[in-house]
């Protein structure tokens, strides 16, 4: 039997999500979002790429969550973008409860499934997820560090005019101002990143990373970036069906890793059939060590925010 994936929100993440799973014939999938129409004429219109494509994978529109019954995976992208000026965390409140009410239904009608948050702020967010589901958390990964490694990638293969095939990444820490690209473990075809670009310039790039997601709401005016997003998004699906074992930068819920408790935060993990089946722990320098302390209290900020309402009762919440 093939793979299900569900992905929760029909906007461009969601659909640049779907789109891409039916183009790599990973899975069926379901798309669910409160707008009516809108998942079923996106779903429709993807499924009638398949005469093209040559993949013919079920791609399903939906306003309820029945149709996503036992999903093995269910990507969550539902939520508020950022506008210009706003940061990820302004988000926060807008998209608790959006997060909540997608999750108590998806993993209703999936409660095998593992859980892939995509929805800003995004470390945030797979708090709010890992609480609601009662998941084990080897089942609720986020997205994140994929994408901020692919831009930090990106820059660095433009500036040196190389294939970013050869240039492996490295960036720990949360989605957001405070997230660490570690320049130490940053190569181009194994060879060091400080052996080839001055201290300056990499700095530019760390900060181009950095500001990777800002820069491009900043074009779009409304909206967020949702190609590059779905990328990673849907290499994490790849890696846990196919079970490969990839090893790729998500947030994960630490106990005690890095010195880190109780929080979820971007490190590397292996991905495979079980959702994360081991976190890494890189040995860091004091300096890099205390950036992921500062970018951890972060996200610790938003959780502790929460915690007046995650910690109520399921009855009075
Ligand atoms: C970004 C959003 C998706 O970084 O967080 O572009």
């Amino acid at each position: 039997m093939r793979k299900k994936v569900t992905v929760v929100g029909a906007g461009n993440v969601g659909a640049s999500c779907a789109l891409r799973l039916a183009d790599q014939g990973l899975a069926d999938v379901v798309v669910v979002d409160v707008l009516e129409g809108i998942p079923q004429g996106k779903a429709l219109d993807i499924l009638q790429a398949g005469p093209v494509t040559g993949l013919d994978v079920q791609i399903t529109g939906s306003n309820d969550y029945e149709p996503t019954a036992n999903s093995d995976i269910v990507v969550l992208t539902a939520g508020f973008p950022r506008k210009p000026g706003m940061s990820r965390d302004d988000l926060l409140w807008a998209n608790y409860d959006v997060v909540k009410s997608t999750v108590e239904k998806a993993v209703k009608h999936s409660p095998n499934s593992i859980l892939i948050v995509v929805t800003n702020p995004l470390d945030a967010m797979c708090h709010v997820a890992y609480r609601v589901s009662g998941f084990p958390k080897n089942r609720v990964i986020g997205m994140a560090g994929i994408l901020d490694t692919a831009r930090f990638r990106t820059f660095v293969a433009q500036k040196l005019d190389v294939s970013i095939r050869d240039v492996m990444a490295f960036v720990l820490g949360g989605h957001g101002d405070t997230m660490v690209p570690l320049v130490r473990y940053t190569s181009v075809a194994g060879i060091p990143l400080t052996d080839l670009l001055d201290a300056e310039t990499i700095q530019s790039l760390v900060k181009r990373t950095r500001d990777g997601g800002a820069e491009i709401v900043k074009y779009l005016k409304s909206g967020s970036a949702y190609f590059a997003p779905s990328a990673a998004a849907v290499e994490m699906v790849d890696s846990i069906l196919n079970d490969r074992k990839r090893v790729l930068p998500c947030s994960a819920f630490l106990e005690g890793e890095y010195g880190i408790h109780n929080l979820f935060v971007g490190v590397p993990v292996k991905l495979g059939a079980g959702g994360i089946e081991k976190i890494f722990e890189a040995k860091l320098t004091e300096e890099e060590s205390a950036a992921l302390q500062k970018s951890a209290a972060a996200v610790k900020e938003l959780v502790k925010v929460m915690a007046c309402k995650l910690d109520q009762p399921a009855a009075a919440a």
